[in-house]
């Protein structure tokens, strides 16, 4: 197994391996993203190619390539390991003598399962004269046969004992059937088991690697309900924590720089045939927060376009407050021909493409529809259009401000003046108005501290050649523990290279145990310092040290004052009289 982790390593980069996750931006010799392990609005995420790790100095989670996909995919390291392996290209089977299985396989089971299943749909879809139909059915709504294999759609044929014994025989254990919410049962103890997925067009769904997790199978019969069968969650899924058509368009959706959000499956795989690629669905359900810190993963640039009835508007404007905590810009489509993008594609592609081009923003979708449905030349109406968008102005900043006043100013046709007095008299319901405060303190908690002598250990670590200016003003004494450790070593290889100090080596074994946080100190203080011109570095430097100083002092004095006033109690006059002069000398030294 070492071997295979060194290989997966060799192949696998840092860099390679974030960027599928996070939009990272060159910053210095490292790269820069918001954290994918905590909502954050400014990017505190650190990938360093040179030291081979990442970081987040807001939630302080990262690690190597191994750390960082069990952390983001929620995996045990054997996982992370198999997961990479295969990106890698290397067979874990070919390492397999000294692999040992953990414990937790219950999800790998459940990845087989749902991969076994769907590739029995799939064939059930084309080599059964019901399946047959279904293709057809697919075909007179538009969907080719490529774009069927690429979403692997199937058939669950109307049966009761179709795809269980088929899953048995594969040596599927029945737990996870039930798990996996393939089979229902009549009897509490699951004895007589039965397919729940029956007569239904299925729609595999991915998680964001591109595994199947869960399934959504359309009815086909009139009268079949619910129109949509879905699975139920289990270790493997999460649907407010997936979207659909993710590891098929996440691609695109860096490229294009925005992503496409619908409302369903059809509506996913459709503008996808037809080229638009950077479209994901929150499948039917309200968008989460989850979905959303997803969507911030890969891009900022929101374009929604959900139905054109009246639950897709709700659906569009639920969406826009939860997409802007997180500070994505959002645009919406307007003009809906049809009733949802799969239709509109399917008619008019070009006119399709046309619309998600030039949406507009979403406060202009909203501010158009608020003034269709009233009339504006009544002042009952004028005032039911303020409550609704009211709330979303006082939000906005002051430029964004400036645009929507001027906008809904002349839609309502009264003055910009007065439309900025009703907003500034409009106070923010108590829950919102909390929820953003709230958030803001959150992250400003979650920053993390380093020590200040952790601080100047970590610019000298970074900064080699500042180490003479630094020297003389401290004593290894006035560090601790690891940082006293670092201080040394830099100081003998300083005196040993008669000053001049380039780079530092930290491979001496006493030093083995801190290599983590050696390495951390040195991005930390890349992250910090090294977008900086020299001269600003220096006087940092110089303020750190004065800082470093006083937390010296006053540690020395604390810990001065407890042995004086020992000695007093012990009545030890000899000694109490020595630490008076000691005291005397550090506080007149400044
Ligand atoms: N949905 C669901 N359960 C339902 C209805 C809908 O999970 N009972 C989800 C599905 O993900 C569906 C999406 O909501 O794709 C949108 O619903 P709807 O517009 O009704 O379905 P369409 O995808 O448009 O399907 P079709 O075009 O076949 O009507
Ligand atoms: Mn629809």
């Amino acid at each position: 197994m070492a071997d295979l982790v060194e290989d997966v390593k060799s192949r696998l980069g840092i860099y390679d391996v974030v960027s599928q996750y996070v939009q990272l931006k060159k910053s210095g010799r490292s790269y820069k993203g918001l954290c994918p392990f905590h909502g954050e609005k400014t990017p505190s995420f650190m990938v360093s190619p040179e030291k081979q790790i990442c970081h987040c100095f807001g939630c302080s989670k990262g690690g190597d390539i191994f750390t960082f996909i069990q952390e983001v995919e929620g995996v045990e390291f054997s996982e992370a390991l198999s997961l990479l392996a295969d990106r890698a290209g290397l067979k874990v089977e070919d390492y397999k003598s000294s692999f040992k299985p953990e414990k937790n396989d219950e999800k790998k089971e459940l990845y087989k399962a749902h991969d076994l299943a769907a590739e029995f749909f799939e064939k059930q879809l084309f080599s059964t004269s019901d399946g047959k139909k279904v293709l057809e059915y697919l075909k007179r709504r538009g969907v080719n046969d490529d774009t069927i294999k690429t979403f692997r759609l199937g058939f669950s044929p109307n049966k009761y004992d179709a795809l269980y014994p088929y899953l048995l025989k594969k040596g599927v254990r029945k737990q996870i059937l039930i798990k996996s919410g393939f089979v229902s049962s009549k009897s509490t103890n699951y004895d007589d088991v039965y397919d729940k997925f029956r007569g239904r067009l299925m729609f595999p769904i991915f998680d964001v690697v591109g595994r199947v997790c869960g399934f959504g199978g359309r009815a086909l019969a009139k009268g079949q309900i619910p129109k949509y069968l879905n699975s139920p969650e289990n270790s493997i899924y999460n649907k407010s924590k997936l979207l659909y058509g993710l590891s098929h368009s996440k691609k695109y959706i860096k490229e294009e720089k925005k992503v496409l959000l619908v409302e369903g499956y059809f509506d996913v795989i459709l503008p996808y045939q037809e080229g638009i690629k950077f479209v994901v669905a929150s499948s039917g359900t309200a968008l989460t927060s989850e979905q959303a810190k997803l969507i911030k993963r890969f891009t900022d640039n929101v374009v929604t376009c959900f139905d054109s009835d009246n639950a897709g508007f709700e659906a569009t404007v639920r969406s826009y407050t939860i997409l802007r905590d997180f500070d994505l810009n959002i645009k919406t489509v307007s003009v809906m021909k049809g009733k949802d993008p799969a239709d509109f594609v399917r008619e008019d592609k070009d006119g399709f493409l046309n619309v998600v081009t030039r949406a507009r923003g979403f406060l202009v979708f909203f501010i158009d529809k608020l003034v269709k449905n009233n009339n504006i030349h009544d002042l009952d109406g004028k005032n039911i259009i303020l409550k609704e968008i009211l709330p979303y102005l006082k939000l906005l900043s002051p430029v964004e401000k400036d645009f929507y006043v001027r906008y809904l100013a002349k839609k309502l046709e009264i003055d910009e003046g007065l439309l900025y007095d009703e907003i500034q008299l409009f106070s923010l319901p108590k829950i919102l108005a909390s929820r953003k405060k709230s958030e803001g303190r959150i992250e400003a908690q979650k920053r993390q501290r380093f020590s200040n002598e952790e601080i100047l250990i970590s610019v000298l670590i970074e900064f080699p050649n500042l180490f003479s200016k630094v020297k003389d003003f401290v004593l290894d004494e006035d560090f601790s523990g690891a940082m006293k450790i670092v201080y040394n070593t830099m100081l003998s290889q300083y005196n040993a290279s008669r000053q001049d100090q380039e780079s530092w080596d930290f491979k001496a074994s006493d030093l083995a145990e801190h290599k983590q946080k050696i390495e951390l100190l040195s991005l930390y203080a890349e992250e910090r310092y090294s977008s900086f011109p020299k001269e600003v570095v220096d006087e940092e430097v110089d303020k750190l040290l004065a800082q470093f100083k006083k937390t010296c002092k006053r540690d020395k004095l604390k810990s001065l004052e407890r042995d004086i006033s020992e000695a007093e109690k012990g009545g030890e006059k000899e000694k109490l009289m020595g630490l008076l002069l000691l005291q005397q000398k550090i506080l007149s030294n400044n």
